[in-house]
């Protein structure tokens, strides 16, 4: 095979098609429309391949969501040309592009089935634009016209005579398709420049199943191939794709003159890790003496303001992090990364590409909080792990993804941990991925990690599988297996495994098998397999929650349900029973070694106590479990907390509120001991149990703010921040300093929130001084890492003006993170009118971004009074709403709990269920389940309010009005 780009016997040379399929752009896209306006037409072309109606469900090979065997792809070269001035006639943005794909037949076969959605490959006067040779003999291989089967997003060739198994072969396509600004496939993203003048961006999202959005391709993980990019462009751009770019040259198309990029063939890889980019950003780069190249590439003004720099800095830490975990070097010659105005997601792992949102990338000391700077460097960290775990090695389907992503989401926090020594890192994963999912993974609709293959078929399945529990749940109990084999076995064991499976596919068992095979050769002491562990873990939905009686030493386990009235349908092979690895310490003592819990009940030897002694166990919150205890014990740990809370581990004492409440809501233990939890929070002064505590406590105030409960809820509240806002108004000497631990100053953060939240006077004033120096000076004063809350009190107190003002600095906000704490804010006015009108913007993509408009939404939500504002808004535009942004994954789960949080009264329910039946034709995409989700947790508010109301009125009136040494006294 020749290095140039071959074009077929059925083509012209390959500038003239490009030049010629522009010219036909207008009716070709025009054919696209057609097509999705009226699936189920034929649309008659000249010469091209036609649309056969919608198939009624039948056994034929492209009624298939998954591709045949018989073919095998091997290497493509694909050439794009992405459009970045609308066509004058038709205002369309469009792409066209050539490619051909070499692949085995391994069965003998009289069918192609390749992967293509929405590209169009007629050209009419144009010849045929598809066409298929044998490589060995070069002969051309006849086939009945092409046609596409559009539910399974297939183009079909129906041969004239057979493939024959162990031949290579190839086809050659010619195509267009629309560079919309759908945020999926080859897209396009806008950006305003300095001069206003508005730029744009050709850009790739391939996961999961758009990369035949772009070209005709076997978008399957596993069908893993070599990809040769060219990108033709306009001078004064840049072309990036996942290889280093070999050379652009200058070529001339129709009279054009244009540029044309050749990047080196990548290594062997799945298709949804592709990118290919267009845009005139510039970037910076680390040390050329390093191996791997590094750079980051952004629009001009952000790299010439530095925001890139932190990113830079942290990235070859995090790489080299990863190449010793890993025990491989990174498996290409550079790595971009690229801050995009328009991403779907928050960032997404392209071999040798990472492209990101904005504020996941683009750091400033001014705009940019300590939060923003801790969410970029866990990002980079996720994205870099998965250019081995998810790259290198890929799960073989998307049943798997749990796996994938869940490793990520783990090891991100080593990996932070690394560039941000002093933050902390490795503790945060209990708040942000243990409790998260602890939350859904209690409900009975909740589902295992694992599925069957066949399970997962459909793209909107597959983007289903983009959930909390492959994520978060994935993440803790890999964390919790990494402890029991210890860190060190598990990355011997992993490092084997990618060994073992570099440039191929896998099923999360290898990774057992792997792990397995480490442990035995360490002689790790293992109850019984490390599958057979993991299975319990896997295998079914949901937790345990662990008892223990310190009076009798007497540990139980049971499946821990939010809703003890639920009953749950799913059957479990294990019965709902775990292999439970328990740590656990004694007052003051804490033990090495675990002890295992592998029957529903067990009487553990030791784990007693009496007197002022207390038993702690899920020491650190390495397990995937919740722990309730005899109310002796409870009675003792809550002593040990009002008297030196110091005593027991600051992620416990974050975990026993969380605990407590959560088994509270579960009835297991009364909310009045879980509110106890709370008394001891004056003397507290740490980040972790105070968010844990807020955490819970928020969910009182979705359920009592609109009731009697919220006045005397609040002065409680009130009473215990006002030590922890006073003791950071002298830590930071009346404002003006910032604290110096990290998650010091997140707690700096909390203090003033809930200060202001729960009304006191010192705290509005502050903020409402600050908020109005801002606006009358035009000199924003107030420091990055309280801007958000700032922001948000200060609107929220305010009216139209404040509003107004806030709106035209969201505007005409430079850094992405600023915008996104403005768009936030905005989102806390008070006045319903306004509320109203910012939710109609949410449908104006030129004044809320498309990747933005659900989390803008669910802000809205958030507000007590935008609550049903949005949930009306929502349920009017339903269809609108699901066809623009059905499609992403995360954020539309979100959107559909984000709105219905509140929600407690048999009234929204009705209103809940009446929303599910009404667009069930509809649908609710990747929401499904989180509408599920959603109708589960209102019932069991409901219940939870009718029981719990009474009580908590009378604690709260009692508690906030005597001081603290008294309540303590008292219980
Ligand atoms: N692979 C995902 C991005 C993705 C998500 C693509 C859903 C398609 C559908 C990427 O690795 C990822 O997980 N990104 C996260 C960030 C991470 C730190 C949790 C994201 O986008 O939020
Ligand atoms: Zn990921």
């Amino acid at each position: 095979m020749g290095k140039g780009f071959y074009v077929g016997k059925a083509f012209a040379i390959g500038g003239i098609i490009v030049a010629v399929a522009a010219l036909s752009t207008i009716i070709a896209l025009a054919v696209v429309y057609s097509q999705e306006r009226s699936k189920n037409l034929q649309v008659p072309t000249t010469e091209g391949p036609t649309i056969k109606p919608t198939p009624t469900p039948s056994n034929k090979p492209w009624d298939q969501y998954r591709l045949p065997k018989s073919l095998v792809p091997i290497s493509y070269r694909v050439k794009l040309w992405p459009r970045l001035k609308p066509d004058p006639v038709s205002k369309l943005y469009i792409f066209t592009g050539q490619s051909d794909v070499e692949f085995e037949c391994v069965e003998d076969t009289d069918l192609i089935l390749i992967h293509s959605n929405k590209l169009n490959y007629s050209s009419p006067g144009n010849r045929n634009q598809v066409s298929l040779v044998a490589v060995d003999s070069w002969a051309e291989i006849p086939f009945k016209s092409p046609w596409f089967q559009t539910v399974t997003q297939y183009m079909v060739l129906e041969l004239n005579e057979k493939l024959v198994k162990g031949r290579r072969y190839r086809l050659y396509t010619n195509f267009t398709g629309e560079l919309a600004d759908d945020l999926g496939g080859f897209y396009r993203s806008e950006y305003k420049d300095d001069d206003g003048v508005t730029k744009i961006v050709a850009t790739t999202q391939m996961q999961p199943t758009d990369a035949r959005k772009a070209f005709p391709c076997f978008d399957e993980p596993a069908m893993k191939a070599h990809f040769n990019i060219t990108l033709i462009h306009d001078h004064g751009t840049t072309a990036l794709s996942n290889g280093k770019a070999i050379e652009t040259t200058n070529i001339t198309t129709d009279g054009e003159s244009l540029q044309q990029t050749t990047f080196e063939q990548t290594p062997k890889m799945s298709t949804y890790l592709l990118a290919f980019i267009v845009s005139d950003f510039i970037f910076i780069s680390n040390n050329s003496t390093d191996q791997v190249e590094i750079r980051i590439f952004a629009r001009r003004s952000a790299i010439e303001a530095g925001q890139g720099n932190y990113t830079l800095s942290i990235t070859g830490t995090i790489l080299k992090f990863f190449e010793e975990y890993y025990k491989c070097p990174y498996p290409l010659p550079k790595s971009d990364q690229i801050a995009l105005p328009d991403f779907n997601a928050g960032a997404m792992e392209n071999w040798g590409l990472i492209t990101y949102r904005e504020t996941a990338l683009l750091y400033h000391p001014t705009f940019s909080s300590n939060s923003n700077k801790e969410r970029i460097a866990t990002i980079i960290a996720h994205e870099l792990a998965h250019m081995w775990f998810g790259n290198l090695v890929t799960l073989q389907w998307w049943n798997d993804l749990w796996l994938n992503e869940g490793f990520a989401s783990y090891v991100e926090y080593l990996g932070a941990d690394k560039a941000e020594p002093s933050w902390n890192m490795k503790d945060l994963i209990v708040l942000n991925d243990v409790h998260r999912v602890f939350a859904v993974d209690a409900l009975t609709s909740s589902h295992p990690l694992t599925s069957k293959e066949d399970e997962i078929q459909r793209p909107a399945q597959i983007s289903e599988v983009f959930d909390a529990i492959s994520y978060s749940k994935g993440a803790s109990v890999l964390r919790m297996l990494s402890d029991f084999l210890t860190e060190d076995i598990f990355t011997k064991g992993l490092q084997t495994y990618l060994n073992e499976f570099a440039f191929k596919t896998t099923v999360y068992t290898d990774l057992w098998n792997h792990l397995q095979k480490a442990a035995d050769a360490n002689e790790v002491n293992l109850p019984v397999s490390v599958e057979n562990i993991m299975n319990t873990w896997v295998l079914q939905m949901g937790f345990p929650v662990v008892t223990i009686d310190t009076t009798t030493g007497t540990v139980t386990q049971q499946h821990f349900l939010l809703d003890s009235n639920a009953r749950v349908t799913r059957k479990s092979d294990f019965n709902y029973v775990w292999i439970v690895p328990i740590r656990w310490g004694k007052t003051g003592v804490v033990r090495d070694g675990i002890t295992w819990l592998q029957d529903k009940t067990a009487t553990i030897p030791g784990m007693t106590a009496s007197g002022s002694d207390w038993i702690l166990a899920n020491l650190n919150v390495v397990g995937y479990y919740r722990v309730n205890y005899d109310q002796g014990n409870w009675d003792r740990l809550l002593n040990a907390l009002s008297t030196n809370h110091t005593a027991i581990p600051v992620i416990n004492r974050a975990q026993l509120v969380d605990d407590a409440f959560n088994l509270a809501r579960a009835k297991i233990i009364s909310t009045v001991l879980a509110l106890r939890t709370t008394l001891y929070l004056n003397r507290e002064r740490d980040y972790m149990p105070w968010e844990s505590a807020l955490d819970n406590l928020d969910f009182f105030y979705l359920m009592f703010d609109r009731s009697e409960v919220y006045g005397p809820m609040q002065d409680y509240l009130r009473k215990q921040v006002t030590e922890l806002f006073n003791y950071y108004k002298g830590l930071t000497e009346n404002w003006v300093n910032v604290p110096s631990g990290h998650l010091d100053q997140y707690n700096q953060v909390n203090a003033i929130n809930l200060a202001c939240r729960t009304g006191l006077e010192e705290c509005q004033t502050l903020v409402t001084t600050w908020f109005r120096d801002w606006r009358t000076s035009g000199t924003n004063r107030i420091h990055a890492n309280l801007r958000s809350t700032v922001y948000c009190h200060a609107i929220a107190a305010g009216g139209a003006t404040e509003w107004d003002f806030a709106w035209s600095e969201f505007l005409k906000a430079t850094m992405a993170t600023e915008a996104e704490k403005l768009r936030a804010a905005l989102a806390c006015t008070k006045q319903p009118w306004i509320l109203n009108r910012y939710l109609e913007h949410t449908l104006n993509s030129s004044l809320i971004r498309k990747q933005d408009a659900t989390s803008t939404i669910v802000y809205i939500a958030q507000n007590v009074i935008g609550q049903p504002l949005a949930w009306d808004f929502v349920r009017h535009q339903w269809s609108y709403i699901y066809k623009e942004y059905g499609g992403g994954s995360f954020s539309f789960s979100n959107l559909i709990n984000g709105v219905t949080k509140r929600f407690s009264t048999e009234f929204e329910l009705q209103q809940l269920k009446q929303f599910k039946e009404d667009n069930a034709a509809v649908g609710f995409g990747s929401g499904t389940l989180a509408l599920d989700q959603s109708i589960e947790r209102t019932q069991a508010n409901i219940e939870w309010i009718k029981e719990n109301q009474d009580q908590v009125l009378k604690w709260f009136k009692d508690n906030s009005r005597r001081d603290a040494a008294a309540v303590t006294s008292v219980l």
